[in-house]
């Protein structure tokens, strides 16, 4: 199978009108390029739920604040294609950034609720009115029937599922497991910012907020948990941006231990900054 590649909103639609016309189902997985296992391991998924994958490259302007630069973004779309492809996309759809943002584009999709919990949104305050705006773009302009959404990015995955049900977005969002090396580490981008010693620092953040979860798990409060990873992680050389247990959908402080809850962390290692999260 040979992956197409599109660049305007008009080719796209002719892939996918030729697809609702055969009777068959697709997936968006929507990217920024950088691609690695944790995307091919969407795409492999979009593959089990649907008969098409759309694969979609965009380095999003409008989740960057002035200060954290957009021009330093990993770009390899030659290589990004060649794994897109064999991992069994059908259609790759990097759009211009006119084709999203055309002349006078003038609207905002804002969110509250988890896109506000005080977790990314506390860090990085214009992130989710930047992703929600692109991911409602994507999702109208595929038209797909699913979304597949890492679990790493555990508050993205909220607020476009969010953002999906109370914009009545035909698409079901699907949440993937965390891709991790051997050594448990989730896989990222960022990880090879890392130094050898920071490399092997990291692996704290998985272990520790593993060990949190099963301490809950087995009664331990949930306060003493976030506190107890969140000292491991400095004492290990960390700077920690939060430690906390959060409901696994709302992302509010939950109100008793019975909810579905989830720990989850964001923690720098020098000059790189690592997220994760747990079920607990
Ligand atoms: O997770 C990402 O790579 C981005 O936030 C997304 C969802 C592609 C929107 O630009």
């Amino acid at each position: 199978m040979k992956t197409k590649l599109v660049r305007t909103l008009a080719a796209l639609r002719r892939e996918t009108t030729k697809w609702r016309k055969e009777g068959l189902t697709y997936a968006v997985v929507p990217t920024m390029g950088a691609i690695h296992s944790g995307h091919t391991e969407l795409v492999a998924q979009g593959l089990t739920r649907a008969d098409r994958v759309i694969a979609t490259i965009f380095v999003n302007p409008k989740q960057f604040a002035a200060h954290e630069d957009l021009d330093k973004y990993p770009r390899d779309e030659d290589g990004d294609v060649l794994k897109l492809g064999k991992a069994g996309c059908h259609v790759i759809y990097l759009p211009t950034p006119e084709e999203i943002y055309p002349e006078g584009f003038c609207t905002t999709v804002s969110a509250t609720g988890p896109a506000k919990a005080g977790l990314e949104d506390k860090f990085r305050p214009q992130f989710f009115d930047g992703v929600c705006t692109i991911v409602a773009k994507l999702f109208i302009q595929t038209g797909a029937d699913y979304a597949m959404f890492g679990e790493k990015d555990y508050q993205q995955l909220q607020v476009v599922t969010r953002m999906a049900k109370d914009l009545s977005i035909p698409i079901e969002v699907i949440g993937v497991a965390t891709v991790r090396e051997d050594d448990g580490l989730a896989k990222s981008s960022r990880n090879v910012y890392l130094s050898k010693q920071e490399r092997q620092q990291a692996l704290a953040i998985y272990s520790s907020l593993s060990h949190a979860a099963e301490r809950i798990r087995g009664g331990l409060d949930i306060q003493s948990a976030a506190r107890l990873a969140t000292r491991t992680l400095m004492a290990l050389g960390f700077t920690v941006d939060y430690v906390t247990v959060r409901n696994a959908a709302t992302l509010a402080p939950p109100q008793n231990r019975d909810e579905p809850l989830r720990i989850i962390a964001a923690a720098w290692l020098g000059e790189t900054r690592l997220i994760d999260n747990v079920a607990v």
